[in-house]
């Protein structure tokens, strides 16, 4: 399997209750190598063009409340099949249907406050990483 990179997002209610650490070390064992980490308070023009794809869902003004509510700690993950691994670890989006052990089922609060966000796609990811940080910013692990 290909090494990827793909974004991650601890959003405001993972942030807010301290739960940083226990995610991150959630990635680490699962081979997810973090290679860039920001965190940032998002404005409503930031989350909205972020989350544009969404922008006719009924949830989407409210997806804008909650992501710009508080801080959100964005991260570049590298690792084999990255994106899927990723997606795998962090469960179903509503919590109510994610897999026991998920980060989802583990500590989440509802579809909406759903704790993490990764990037479902290779055009995704490469989108999303850019959104947020410069090649600069991202620092490839060889050891
Ligand atoms: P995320 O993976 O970041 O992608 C879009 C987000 O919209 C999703 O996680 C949820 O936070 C939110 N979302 C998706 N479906 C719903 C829904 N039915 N009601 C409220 N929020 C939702």
């Amino acid at each position: 399997m290909p090494t990827e990179r793909t974004l991650s997002i601890i959003k405001p209610d993972g942030v807010a209750r301290d739960c940083i650490g226990a995610i991150c070390g959630r990635f680490e064992q699962a081979g997810l190598r973090i290679v860039a980490a920001r965190m940032v308070r998002l404005s409503q023009a930031e989350a909205g063009e972020f989350y544009a794809v969404h922008k006719e869902r009924p949830f989407y003004a409210g997806l804008l409340r909650y992501m710009v509510s508080g801080p959100v700690m964005a991260m570049v993950l590298e690792g084999e099949g990255a994106i899927a691994r990723n997606r795998e670890i962090m469960g179903a989006t509503n919590p109510a249907d994610a897999a026991p052990g998920t980060i989802r089922a583990d500590f989440a609060e509802s579809v909406e406050r759903n704790t993490v966000h990764g990037s479902d796609s290779a055009q995704t990811a490469a989108a999303e990483i850019a959104f947020f940080f410069d090649d600069m910013q991202i620092c490839p692990r060889d050891s």
